[in-house]
């Protein structure tokens, strides 16, 4: 029997300390919050995807009475952005969430459906995506979605 450990690589950032370019890419994630439709769970999230030809493409969760019919804003974002640009890769993604008046003081990670939809698009352009996840005192970065989605299910999986 062997065991093997898998690491989570995540650089740990003040916002200030952030190159501008990250920075307006987590200020139009936060702008997206005031779109959220979220009257079922009052959690606003709002992601913020930027292209590789610097387009940037920002959402929000959009719930529905049906629960499992929402969506959470990464994924609206991610399939808008691939849906308008199927040919160009994506560079980054930047994600915040809002709730109880405030913005989380600590970031929130994506789902898992969401990281399978991150990685889809990473490995499809075979071009990492960062990951910036926005918190009033911290904002962690990460990468690429891999790092996010160790032992993962892709499409070399299926042998086609
Ligand atoms: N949500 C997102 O939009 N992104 C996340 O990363 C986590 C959760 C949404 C889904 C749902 O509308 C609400 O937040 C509560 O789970």
């Amino acid at each position: 029997m062997t065991k093997k450990t898998i690491e989570t690589k995540i650089s740990i950032y003040k916002f200030d300390e952030l190159d501008s370019s990250l920075q307006t890419l987590i200020i139009k994630a936060k702008e997206q919050v005031n779109k959220a439709y979220a009257p079922y769970s009052g959690f606003h999230v709002g992601a913020a995807i930027e292209l590789e030809n610097g387009e940037i493409f920002a959402a929000s969760n959009q719930e529905n009475s049906a629960y499992p019919s929402g969506l959470c804003a990464e994924r609206v974002a991610m399939f808008f952005a691939n849906a308008q640009y199927p040919e160009i890769p994506v560079r980054a993604i930047a994600i915040a969430a809002f709730t109880n008046g405030d913005f989380l003081a600590e970031p929130i990670t994506p789902c898992g459906s969401c990281r399978q939809v991150l990685l889809e698009t990473e490995m499809r352009f075979e071009k990492d995506i960062k990951i910036l996840l926005y918190g009033t005192n911290h904002v962690f970065e990460i990468d690429n979605v891999k790092q996010m989605l160790p032992l993962c299910f892709e499409k070399s999986n299926l042998n086609t």
